[in-house]
């Protein structure tokens, strides 16, 4: 399973990109708007930093207007993919830009058949929310497992996205239940990093190192 980052802020992904771990970021109008800077702006630099897939949200609500949009928005750079609420219009809009070569990545994905249309529509990506589900008492693994399951048996090459990731072990679970990439926010990416016992361990032997007699 390959590691995204999910955030807008340039600090953050700078960071974490200089550790090797991601190889994609994506970001949402919730995301953009925390950063308190223009949406094109921040998604340029983005794009400076990570050479990788960097999802960039349409928010028009009908499908000529998401076409457009992403029009503009693929003009940035190579490395844009095309993010799609999963709707009606949303698939329309898929359709529209899988025709032009233009790569989509359908958000707000809660249950295997919206995956499945979204993949049928061409989606290059869908991003099933792990996180919100587990909030209403539903499984967001679970939602993982059976889109993983239903792409391979179907020979679907769509990749799946695990997102709305709020602990480490999301992560892990999300690789064993058959996602292709989890989107980390930074501080669950920080939390992945730690352990108490490898802080006990490199203290241990450091302490340890002291008493080597040294020539
Ligand atoms: C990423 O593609 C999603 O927009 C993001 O992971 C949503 O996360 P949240 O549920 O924590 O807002």
């Amino acid at each position: 399973m390959k590691l995204f980052l999910d955030t807008a802020n340039v600090d953050y992904i700078r960071e974490i990109n200089d550790l090797g771990v991601i190889c994609g970021v994506t970001t949402n109008p919730s995301l953009i708007a925390k950063e308190g800077r223009d949406f094109k702006e921040v998604v340029t630099e983005i794009t400076g930093i990570v050479d990788g897939p960097i999802s960039a949200e349409v928010i028009s609500m009908d499908a000529d207007g998401m076409v457009e949009e992403a029009k503009e928005l693929i003009k940035i750079h190579k490395n844009i993919v095309i993010k799609i609420p999963m709707c009606a219009q949303g698939l329309k809009a898929c359709a529209a830009l899988t025709k032009m070569n233009i790569k989509t990545n359908v958000t707000l994905i809660f249950s295997a058949a919206q995956a499945l249309l979204a993949a049928r529509a061409g989606a290059t990506y869908v991003s099933p929310f792990v996180g919100r589900l587990d909030d209403v008492g539903a499984h967001g693994v679970e939602l993982i497992e059976e889109i993983a399951n239903i792409f391979a048996v179907h020979g679907i090459e769509c990749e799946i996205i695990a997102a709305s990731i709020r602990k480490p072990g999301d992560v892990t679970a999300c690789a064993l239940a058959g996602a292709n990439i989890a989107t980390v926010p930074y501080d669950v990416m920080k939390k992945c990093i730690d352990h108490p016992l490898t802080t006990q361990g490199i203290a241990r032997f450091l302490k340890d190192w002291e008493t080597v007699p040294k020539k």
